[in-house]
């Protein structure tokens, strides 16, 4: 198989997020780059050179510059792409189901899609984060029995992570060095030639498309077992009439230690939700992997535990959420905790209304939320704020507005004590109080 730049015709396979900013990056570097979409408004906007993914610094001006270059070209047609491409890089999401069984629905339509167009030859690589073993056991004997080619030598197959972080993916697909492994050594070496060359980047070679699956999951996975760490650490603290964040620094100034942030809950599309790829997949469920997602789920009903030591019961008061989405600065709300806290809240019949300056009120009000806009005479009646995603929007937030609140619950540690409690607000943290 000929890798060489101008023979290279890349199929990227779901315009998300990742998808677009790896089809960008690739077709930056004058590569031929199909990009599908299941979405025809995303295929519509992206061939006319607009970027439907807002905040990722670089990426709408390089679809800009690839739509003038013409060297990206998008279509909802995968059949027609994969036919046309010697490399396919399949990026759509696998999620969790609302009883946390993994959700092929998305992947398994692309992949159908190209067991029935595949060329003899063709390099296929998966970047969606896995459960071990799928690539080769479940998609690339799907490949197979829909193809007829043979895998590993008339196709060849490789998976490779996505680790980049929303707001750095460009940044990020540079700087971190890309796990790839594949079902046989020649797939392996295919794919790591072409990132290398269509990406420039740092490769690390693995022994097996399962070490390269393994490595994404283990890493989400210490992180929500550290963030399970520092939470436990924090109610704790709590108990003993100690400031988590005061310990976290002295104990991380030891080369060995690296607690990570309490706070009020775990959400988006990844943290939350790889720990069940491996837990569903024979990975004890009485071990540390499983009590860590029950302690960060619990940091929800705690945290709403600490607003009634201080007020009592919580019917009919006014609650303000702010921060619909799952973390600061992006617009995502998968597995958000705004949308635990709101069940929670509801139960409680309190009144809970939710800003987020990333979403219009529609956007929220689809979700069966209710929005409301920061101008003083809507938030006055507040009795209780709780910070959920810390947006730079709130950095300048006019504590002032809020003259009935009683209790700031700041879900992330963000806010300046001092600050918050000389408007007569009584301030809580997560671990902080
Ligand atoms: N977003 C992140 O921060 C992040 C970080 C690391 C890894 N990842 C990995 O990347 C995956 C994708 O994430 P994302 O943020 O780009 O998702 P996204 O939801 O932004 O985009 C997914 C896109 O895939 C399209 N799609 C779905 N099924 C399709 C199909 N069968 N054929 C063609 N298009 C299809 C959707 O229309 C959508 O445009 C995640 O599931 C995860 O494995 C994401």
């Amino acid at each position: 198989m000929n890798l060489d730049k101008d023979n290279l015709k890349v199929t990227v396979i779901g315009l998300g997020k990742i998808g677009l900013t790896i089809a960008s990056v690739i077709a930056e570097k004058g590569i031929k780059v199909y990009g599908v979409d299941k979405n025809p408004h995303v295929v519509e906007q992206v061939n006319k050179g607009i970027c439907h993914i807002k905040g990722e610094p670089g990426l709408e001006e390089l679809v800009k510059e690839n739509q003038i270059a013409q060297v990206l070209t998008c279509t909802i047609n995968t059949k027609e792409a994969v036919s046309n491409s010697n490399v396919v890089i399949v990026i759509v999401p696998v999620l969790i189901t609302s009883d946390n069984q993994v959700d092929y629905q998305y992947i398994d339509e692309a992949v159908n899609q190209i067991g029935q167009s595949i060329k003899k030859d063709t390099l296929v690589i998966f970047e969606t984060t896995l459960p071990t073993g799928d690539t080769r056991n479940r998609f690339g004997s799907s490949i197979e029995k829909l193809s007829g080619l043979k895998m590993g030598t008339e196709f060849y197959l490789a998976y490779s992570p996505e680790r980049v972080y929303s707001n750095r993916i460009i940044k990020n697909l540079k700087d971190y060095p890309k796990v790839v492994g594949g079902v046989n050594e020649k797939s392996k070496d295919l794919a790591v030639s072409f990132y290398r060359r269509a990406l420039k980047c740092e490769v690390i070679e693995m022994s097996s498309t399962e070490a390269a699956e393994f490595a994404k999951v283990a890493e989400s996975v210490y992180r929500d077992v550290n963030i399970a760490l520092a939470n436990e650490l924090s109610v704790y603290a709590n108990q003993k009439g100690v400031n988590i964040l005061e310990i976290i620094k002295a104990s991380n100034s030891q080369p060995f230690s690296h607690i990570h942030n309490p706070g009020i809950g775990v959400g988006g599309h990844c943290i939350p939700i790889y720990p069940y790829f491996f837990l569903n997949n024979g990975l004890s469920t009485d071990g540390l992997v499983h009590k860590a997602r029950e302690i960060n789920d619990s940091m929800a009903v705690y945290s709403v535990n600490l607003i009634e030591k201080e007020v009592g019961k919580l019917d009919s008061l006014n609650i303000l959420i702010l921060g619909l989405s799952f973390r600061e600065n992006v617009k995502e709300h998968t597995k958000s905790i705004t949308l635990l806290l709101n069940e929670i809240l509801n139960e409680k019949n309190a009144n809970v209304v939710v800003n987020d300056p990333y979403y219009s009120p529609a956007e929220v009000e689809d979700m069966d939320l209710k929005y409301i806009s920061l101008q003083d005479h809507l938030v006055c009646d507040m009795d209780i704020v709780i910070l959920q995603a810390n947006h730079s929007e709130y950095n300048n937030l006019d504590l002032s507005m809020l003259k009935n609140c009683k209790v700031f619950l700041d879900g992330r540690n963000a806010f300046n004590r001092n600050e918050v409690e000389v408007q007569g607000i009584k301030y809580i943290g997560i671990g902080a109080t």
